[in-house]
Order: C-alpha cells, then structure tokens, then sequence
C-alpha cells in the first residue's frame, strides 16, 4: 500500500487558512494550544542566558504523582515529576545540571546514550554515587542530535521502576521540520489492587528477576491512556523512548503506517514506512504519523504481542498505550523526506575484533547471568575489556540464552554491521540494541579520546542485576 506522498517540498497548510513566511521558515505550526495537554512534558528553565549553555536544576526526591483516571500514586521522581522534567538543547550546547539527592539513598544520574566524559557519565563506580542529601554538578557538551534520557544506574532496576526517569532532547542546528512533536516515554508498573499504591518489584519473587520485571499498568508520560489532539492531514512527530525496566515494545498504530525517521542517535539516512516498530528497553525511536482526513476519527496507539521469554497472558494480547482524537482544524501538512541524514559507515580496516557472549552462569548454586562466563556483582566481578582511545572495534555480541537481551553501550554510539543473519548497512547510529534469543549481532564502534571505565550490560535492568554486565577499561 502507498500512503499519501505529499509533494516534494513542505505545503503550505489547506486548513489553517495558506502559507505565511513564518510556517514557511519551520516554525511550529498553528496548532489549538493545549492540543497536547494530557502528554507534555514540564521543561526545565535554562538559567544562563548564554545562547550556548543549558544550565538547569534537578534534583531527585519522593512525590506523589498523578496518574491519570483519577489515580494517584507515590514515586521516586525526578523534580516531583515521573517523568522527570524535559531538558533540551541543541548540538554543540554545553549542559550543565545541579543536581540534588533527596531521596532516602544513594542514586546516581546516567545520561543515556551521550557522549559525555567518563566522569560525567553517572554509572555509580565505586565512589561515584551520590548520597542521600548530596548533590553533583555535572557539565559536557551536547555531541550529537537525538531523543536521549537520564535514568539513574544504582539500584537502577528498583529505582527506575519506582519512577526515575526523563527525557533529553538534543536538536540538531539544522533540525527538519517533521511535523508537530511530541516526547513519549514508556513505563509500565504495577498498582496494588487495595491501596492503589505502587507495588514493590520484588512483589513477583524470584522468577521476576529472570524474566525481567513487568508491570500490568502501561504509562505514557506517566499516564494511563492518555489522548491527544490531531489534526487531519498533518504530521506528528513522535520521538519514543522506551523506559521500562524489562517489558518491550512493538509499537503500531493499527490501520496506518508510520513513517520510521530515526534510531536511538539522530535521523536515519532515509525515512522508512512501517506498519510496526518494536523498541527494547533503553531504544528510542522517532516515528512521524500523518493523520487521514477525516475528522472524528480515533487513532490508538498499541504495543503489539512480542514473545521475547516464555510469552503467555498480557504479553500475547495487544494492548492500548494512548489515543489520537482526529480534530478539525489545526495543524499542518509536509513532505517526510526520503533522504534525512548521511551516515559515513565506520571503516572497520584495522578493527579490533572481539566476541561477547551473554548466557546464564551458576554461583553458590544459583542461576545467574554473565558475560563471558564473568558475573558482575558490583565488587569488581564482571568482565573488564581493555581498549584503546583511537581504535575501532568490530563486536559480535551472541546471545547463548533462549531469551532475548537488549545490550546497550555508555559513551559511544555505534553501528550495526550484521544483525538476523543479514548484513546491514550502517543506516543509522545506536546505543541499544536487542539480541534475539539463541541469535547474534554484530557492531562497529569507534573509540575517540574519553579514556575511562564505561559500563556494557542487558538493558533488563534486572538482568544488569543478576551479573550480566561489564566494563570496558579504555585507555
Ligand atoms: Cu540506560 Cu547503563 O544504562
Ligand atoms: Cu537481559
């Protein structure tokens, strides 16, 4: 099926009444304000006035938050929010953030997926935690474009499921007009029957760890079943994180195809239709959807069944996530183009090659989960790669489990080379990437002047828990 190909160049908008210079130049179209009430994300304030610093203050404390439906419930948030605040800035930006510990125990912040100093990165090394009532001041430079996030990487599985977790927005200079944008981050928990209250993870017992922890409650932004206006004809631009500690995604809107525009690290070389798009946790993508031309019509948003571990009950049925309401009257039709970005593939003359491969492990008669056969248990177990600045590096990351693990590398973005069995041409940069159960990938990465200790795991975070996690001591 072709969907509608608008022509090659951004049209002016049939509804709200023809082209003015300002539309013209990109500027967000005219929209009813409020449109996305129930989905927006607080911003922070950008306390210095230089054109290129971001300077915010976040802290990290328990609130109690609204979840939509007339519930409520108490989290570990981010500035009172789950999700936290919106922090956004633009390529070549320097950030920085005051942050405030809070909550009762030690956390961390871990900017997901940025090419930040070793010592930026907040992946909790010994030392590098902040305590309860402490504060760090972090400050890097906005690298590359992307629909990032921060999350914390201590105790990351509880405390990410209890509420930790935002978005970071990084534009290009010259970001394309791809529609009106929203930022959505998926979570999902679990809300005890009596109290209404968010119910401990440990609530599943033992075999929750293995099979990663899900809840049965799915939030958008933090929302049960939230809903936004859409306007006949127009594009929205969706930039999705997947922030659950273990559930995946596969995302679709059922009667429409999406326009598939970017991986986890800016646009991709071209926009792709697709009729689904499955997101593991830690993966963002960037999909466009171009309403019909019907009002009145309703749009939902829905995670498609995927089998990732034993798929049985919740996981074998689609379920909602949000509604898009067809409204009359806003917004503003373009082109998505086929061509977004070029992507120099990595030259993997001289690469170093290396095989990683993930697979359960036994310690003082329990099941674990390894690397390499090395379980990582936080007291310097785990595997230690040695590398060095200024090389590339060929990975083949194979997966001896039969269930599936989304890997994720801090402080480089890389390229997928193979993955199914096919090669792949580098089409896009990524930070997390799903190895299908008993399957195998392949990825080039690149390594430039950021000597230190970076952190490779299973983005379950309980499976980072339960050892399978490691560090690459580049040098
Ligand atoms: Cu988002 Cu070490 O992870
Ligand atoms: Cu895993």
């Amino acid at each position: 099926m072709k969907a509608r190909i608008w022509p090659a160049l951004a049209v002016c908008s049939y509804l709200a009444g023809g082209c003015d210079s300002a539309r013209d130049a990109g500027s967000p179209p005219a929209v009813p304000v409020g449109w996305d009430r129930e989905l927006a994300l607080a911003p922070l304030a950008d306390e210095d006035p230089a054109p290129d610093v971001v300077q915010v203050s976040l802290d990290a404390r328990v609130a109690r938050v609204q979840l939509g439906d007339g519930r409520s419930a108490e989290a570990w948030t981010y500035s009172g929010a789950s999700p936290g605040p919106l922090i956004r800035g633009r390529v070549g930006d320097t950030l920085r953030v005051h942050f405030e510990n809070h909550l009762p125990e030690a956390t961390t912040v871990h900017w997901h997926g940025l090419e930040v100093p070793a010592d930026q990165d907040g992946a909790g090394h010994a030392g590098s935690e902040i305590p309860a009532g402490g504060s760090f001041d972090f400050e890097f430079v906005l690298r590359h474009p992307g629909t990032f996030w921060y999350h914390p990487h201590v105790d990351s599985a509880a405390q990410v499921w209890r509420g930790l977790y935002g978005a970071l927005i990084v534009e290009a200079r010259d970001e394309p007009a791809l529609g009106q944008e929203l930022t959505l981050l998926l979570h999902d928990v679990e809300l005890d029957a009596e109290s209404g209250e968010l119910a401990p993870a440990a609530a599943q017992g033992d075999l929750g760890r293995f099979f990663g922890h899900e809840g049965r409650t799915l939030l958008v932004n933090g929302r049960i079943q939230p809903a936004v206006a859409i306007y006949p004809g127009s594009a929205l631009r969706m930039r999705i994180i997947n922030a659950s500690i273990s559930r995946y995604y596969r995302l679709g809107v059922p009667g429409l195809r999406l326009w598939r525009v970017a991986g986890d690290s800016g646009l991709s070389a071209r926009s792709e239709q697709v009729d689904d798009v499955l997101l593991v946790p830690g993966e963002r993508t960037e999909l466009v959807l171009v309403a019909r031309a019907e009002p009145d019509a309703e749009l939902t948003l829905r995670s498609l069944p995927y089998d990732r571990f034993m798929c049985g009950g919740d996981c074998a049925q689609a379920q909602d996530l949000m509604r898009f309401r067809v409204e009359a009257g806003g917004g503003h039709a373009l082109s998505i183009p086929e061509t977004l970005s070029t992507i120099e593939p990595i030259d993997l003359g001289g690469a170093v090659a290396r095989e990683l491969v993930l697979s359960e492990s036994t310690r003082g008669g329990d099941t674990v989960l390894a690397i390499n056969g090395h379980v990582f248990d936080g007291h310097g177990g785990g595997l230690i790669l040695d590398a060095r600045v200024g090389t590339t590096e060929l990975w083949t990351v194979r997966n001896a489990t039969d269930y599936d693990h989304p890997f994720h590398l801090h402080g480089f973005r890389f390229q997928v080379v193979e993955r199914g069995g096919r090669d792949e041409a580098s089409s896009e940069w990524k930070d997390t990437l799903n190895v299908a159960a008993q399957a195998r990938v392949r990825l080039a990465v690149r390594f430039d002047d950021r000597p230190g200790m970076w952190m490779f795991h299973c983005h379950i975070l309980d499976h980072a828990e339960l050892g399978m996690m490691g560090t690459l001591h580049l040098h």
